[in-house]
């Protein structure tokens, strides 16, 4: 037996003996050991200390369009990267933007991120991060990219259904869960897009010019929760420019906020294509380097991945010791761990696909997050919801969007999805076979051009068809709204105006004048305006609901499910009453190349409660088919210092005959200070269920950190000494109770 046989005999023995895996064996040095049970930073360093130089800068970019590689001479595996957030992409081919055509590979969709807002339910935020965590782990992708965090700032952004709406807190508290359940498969969850891509428009190089404090207090709190208390491992860079220079390679907002204030030992990928400079790229905190170099959806250009900003020049900049070794080091152990974290952990379970467990989250996500925006007025306009099984016989359901396929469309985000419940499948299983539909208005085919001219004579008759239909109704039920094509609910492009597209609200109109039985189910991931707001009894907002969102819809409008969901974002008459719109274009949508966010930190309810505006419906508004009563607030001391707390409790009670969950908010505002303030801040909330007649107290605790606001003269979280209000609210409209309290210091 040869002297290499004996040896690679004892390394076998040695690695029953021990446990230990073998992952590769390097020649020069001795064998290669990367032993699973030792912890991460030791093998990190391991495999760092048997890298060459080239090995560790070609962690940095990628192989494909959603793969980097790992280090094949170690057996350290690539990395696999699927979009996100509500599902898990089909496949991509391998170096252009089209579906591979894989016949494995569709999935469940679940609710879109602004839905799951509206559930202000962090439990379910976990169980849809582990679900979705279960597809991505079950497909063997590493890295999901998602979920989205950025503020919805204007109700125009075509992204805004990704993202969890206009409250840091509401959006912390529902990101931190979701990143938790992803990352239990030994998936990655990957944050985005850090930072203030809040609009699509020019998103690949408007310059957004904003204060500190807007930084810290709106902007950024949902990536640090994502950080610091998700543990997120990965973070993906916007498009955009912040300060003059392009946010994924951005010193302060990688080097000295990410990594440097909140800790972050992860990997910043780029989004697809957001890298411009090798230098910056290299030293102001980017990790991975994916989707440069393409035209974005078709044809690849004549560059290949090593000419990436971080391929070969990357390399030779290294070399030339222009780049530092630390930095080298740093972004390769940060690859590695991620790996580690993800691709290379051993402990990950086996994950799951299409599990009717999967179907049951979907189903409560969405049953959860739907909103009863209005419900009658009293005897002149009677509620027409919930509309018992069996109340009417002939129902008709008049609109594009109740036979649509949602999942289709809106960019990145979209979904080959196994099983779809639209809402006229929902409606017709639930009140019978002789549900009548009507397509009323068309908005074309799923398209990433201009929408489609429809010509006149389509427009008409479909219309005409519906009324006519509705003449001899019990009850319409109309659902429109938004799609996801471009320039709606859609990546790549903001939304054109704030009315509803394709003439829905003339449909609308004219609906009513022979119907006045009219139930309007918005689906969209946006506000809109609703100028027929006042003459339609009863309106839902739902939202994109995923694969069983019909069933869903239809159990919310029969009243199996008590709607509980909330508005995670304010709702402006009209679009000039939106903070980001008050100012003009320099603030929306910027001169094409530079953008002032004039509102500063006051950005949805913020602005409406302090500029005294009233919004068509507030943020945290949501109606039951209940109702809900609340004692007046107790607390348990009427001052506090910077080490005390105070506890403030409430009594809610369920006054009406059905079962029903309410929101409860918790707002406070500085009464006192010498800067400027918005009227209140959501600091806590809960979600209680309640039988008929139950009662529940719910019990927040109030610590100094709900006091804060950010100091940009200090650099530092500052709560003034002086008189505080807390507001216990259904809405941040709808103040039920107040107590004030004195801070000490
Ligand atoms: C989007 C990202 C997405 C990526 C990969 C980009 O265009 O902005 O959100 O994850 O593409 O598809």
């Amino acid at each position: 037996m040869g002297i290499m046989k004996i040896f690679l005999l004892t390394i076998c023995f040695l690695s029953v003996q021990t446990g230990m895996v073998v992952i590769a064996q390097d020649k020069k040095q001795k064998p290669v050991y990367l032993d699973d049970t030792q912890p991460i930073e030791v093998r990190v360093q391991d495999a760092l200390n048997r890298m060459t130089v080239e090995e560790k800068t070609r962690l940095s970019y990628a192989q494909g369009k959603f793969s980097s590689p790992g280090c094949p001479r170690l057996g350290i595996p690539e990395l696999w990267m699927s979009d996100g957030p509500h599902g898990v992409r089909a496949e991509i081919n391998w170096n252009d933007w089209g579906y591979a055509g894989w016949t494995n590979d569709s999935c469940t969709a679940f609710p879109a991120l602004t839905c799951l807002a509206a559930s202000w339910n962090p439990l379910l935020a976990e169980k849809y991060g582990y679900a979705i965590g279960e597809e991505a782990r079950y497909r063997e992708k590493d890295v999901l990219l998602g979920p989205g965090v950025n503020i919805y700032r204007t109700p125009l952004n075509g992204r805004n259904f990704e993202y969890m709406g206009e409250d840091p807190y509401l959006a912390s508290e529902l990101c931190v869960p979701y990143i938790q359940g992803v990352q239990k498969n030994g998936v990655a969850a990957c944050v985005k897009h850090y930072a203030l891509n809040n609009q699509e428009l020019w998103r690949g190089h408007i310059d957004v010019q904003l204060s500190d404090r807007a930084l810290y207090e709106i902007y950024l709190p949902a990536f640090k929760a994502a950080v610091e208390r998700g543990k997120t491992w990965s973070v993906m860079g916007a498009y955009n420019k912040v300060r003059g220079t392009h946010a994924t390679h951005h010193k302060l907002l990688n080097n000295d906020i990410l990594k440097g204030e909140w800790n972050f030992d992860g990997c910043v990928i780029t989004d697809w294509g957001a890298a411009h400079d090798t230098y910056e790229a290299a030293m102001y905190g980017l990790d991975i380097e994916m989707g440069s170099y393409t035209n974005g959806l078709t044809s690849e250009s004549e560059f290949g991945f090593d000419d990436y900003y971080l391929g070969k020049s990357y390399l030779k900049m290294v070399r030339e010791g222009k780049i530092p070794m630390e930095v080298v080091n740093d972004k390769a152990a940060r690859v590695l761990r991620l790996i580690f974290r993800t691709a290379m952990n051993r402990r990950k379970p086996f994950g799951a696909l299409t599990s009717e467990e999967h179907y049951r989250t979907a189903y409560e996500v969405a049953t959860e997050s739907i909103v009863l925006l209005k419900n009658g007025t009293g005897k002149k306009q009677p509620a027409l919801l919930p509309v018992p099984q069996g109340k009417y016989k002939r129902i008709l359901v008049v609109g594009d969007n109740a036979t649509r396929n949602l999942m289709l469309g809106g960019g990145s985000s979209e979904l080959k999805v196994q099983r779809v419940v639209s809402p006229l499948e929902g409606i017709k299983a639930k009140f019978g076979e002789n549900v009548v539909y009507a397509q009323g208005y068309t908005s074309g085919r799923p398209m990433y051009g201009r929408a489609d001219v429809i010509p006149q004579t389509t427009v008409d008759s479909l219309r005409n068809d519906a009324v006519k239909k509705a003449m001899n109704a019990d009850l319409v039920i109309f659902v429109g709204g938004l799609n996801k094509n471009h320039f709606q609910d859609c990546e790549g492009g903001d939304r054109l105006s704030y009315g509803l597209p394709f003439g829905q609200n003339e449909l609308i109109e004219a609906l009513l004048k022979v119907n006045k039985n009219l139930v309007a189910v918005i689906v969209s991931g946006n506000a809109v305006e609703m100028p027929w707001v006042r003459e339609v009894p009863s309106i839902i907002q739902s939202w994109y609901l995923g694969s069983v969102g019909g069933e869903a819809l239809a159990d919310v409008l029969s009243g199996d499910v008590n709607p509980s969901g909330k508005l995670p974002f304010s709702y402006p008459v009209k679009l000039e009453d939106c903070p980001a719109h008050f100012f003009g274009e320099i603030s929306y949508p910027g001169d094409s190349i530079r953008q002032e966010y004039k509102e500063d930190i006051l950005v949805g309810y913020r602005w409406y409660d302090t500029k005294k505006i009233r919004p068509l419906f507030p943020f945290g508004y949501g109606m039951s088919y209940t109702a809900f009563e609340y004692s007046k607030p107790a607390v348990s001391a009427k001052t506090m210092n910077a080490d005390g707390s105070i506890d403030l409790t409430v009594k809610i009670k369920n006054t009406g005959e059905m079962v029903g969950k309410e929101i409860v908010q918790l707002y406070i505002g500085d009464e006192e200070c010498s800067v400027l303030r918005p009227v209140k801040e959501l600091k806590d909330f809960r979600k209680v269920q309640l039988l008929p007649n139950e009662e529940k107290e719910v019990k927040f605790t109030i610590k100094p950190e709900a006091l804060q606001f950010f100091d940009d003269k200090q650099h530092t979280w500052v709560a003034e000494p002086g008189k505080f209000k807390a507001y216990i609210a259904a809405s941040s409209s709808d103040i039920r109770g107040t107590v004030t309290f004195e801070y000490t210091q």
